[in-house]
């Protein structure tokens, strides 16, 4: 395992076939078993076995170890630890879901966050914006030509997810405190948040026509780091 890299996988929902349900419901702990009996729809029942069971692949394919073996703490903020015996590397993993895609980060010791979006999703994005976003961000999304709004926005959401979850504070950090640009992807922080732009790493994906990807990680020497992408099928998560 390298200190300095990072590892992406993403896993599209239309990969998955009826037949492949019951292999990543294997790949799933009690605790996750007993989080699903709680949901009412296929739909977020499906995402959340794809998500669960992609990223314990993914930690398996780091530190082999059967999948349903690994074991989470979630902290007062709902962000999820890997358990790792005492004195052990700490393994920093995150997820997100959407419709239609899934997908994890993985590193060592780093804080680390992932976002993904579907780009069909509707929303007033100028609304949203201005509710939400940094003025910086807001004249970014009021130039910008009509038919590239949404994937403008998106690309700014991902990239404040991605950042708010590396953190671990979720949506109860303020939005407007810090402030993305595009092409390629920076942020500057109001002097209220005390962080330093110069060690966080951010990259933002297109995954197929239909979704992004924004990755941020905390890292002392983020031009260092390496990424390692991989689109993922059920059929590898059950080799690894
Ligand atoms: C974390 C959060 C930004 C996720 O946004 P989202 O786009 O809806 O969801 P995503 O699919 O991208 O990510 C969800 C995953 O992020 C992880 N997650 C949850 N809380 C997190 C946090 N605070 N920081 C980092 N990751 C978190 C979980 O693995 C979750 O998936 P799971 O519920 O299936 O285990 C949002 O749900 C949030 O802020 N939740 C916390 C709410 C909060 O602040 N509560 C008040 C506590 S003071």
């Amino acid at each position: 395992m390298q200190a300095d890299k990072v590892e992406i996988w993403w896993m599209r929902m239309d990969a998955v076939a009826f037949d492949d349900w019951q292999r990543l419901e294997a790949l799933l702990d009690d605790d996750d078993h007993q989080r699903l009996a709680r949901f009412n729809h296929v739909q977020g029942r499906q995402t959340y076995v794809a998500a669960h069971a992609l990223a314990r692949a993914l930690l398996s394919s780091w530190q082999r170890r059967p999948p349903e073996d690994w074991r989470f703490v979630i902290d007062g903020r709902g962000k999820p630890e890997v358990v790792v015996p005492a004195g052990a590397p700490r393994l920093r993993l995150n997820l997100s879901h959407t419709n239609g895609l899934v997908a994890a980060a993985l590193c060592l010791d780093h804080d680390v966050g992932i976002d993904v979006e579907d780009l069909g999703r509707k929303a007033d994005c100028l609304a949203l914006g201005k509710r939400f976003f940094a003025p910086s961000e807001c004249a970014l999304l009021q130039a910008v030509p009509p038919q590239r709004l949404t994937e403008t926005f998106l690309s700014l959401w991902t990239l404040k997810e991605a950042y708010v979850k590396a953190i671990g504070k979720g949506l109860a950090q303020a939005l407007d405190r810090f402030a993305f640009t595009l092409e390629p992807p920076a942020i500057t922080f109001a002097q209220a948040m005390d962080d330093d732009a110069a060690h966080w790493l951010f990259h933002q994906e297109r995954v197929g026509d239909d979704h992004v990807l924004a990755l941020a990680l905390h890292h002392p020497h983020p031009q260092q780091v390496a990424m390692s992408w991989r689109a993922v099928t059920p059929a590898d998560l059950a080799v690894t």
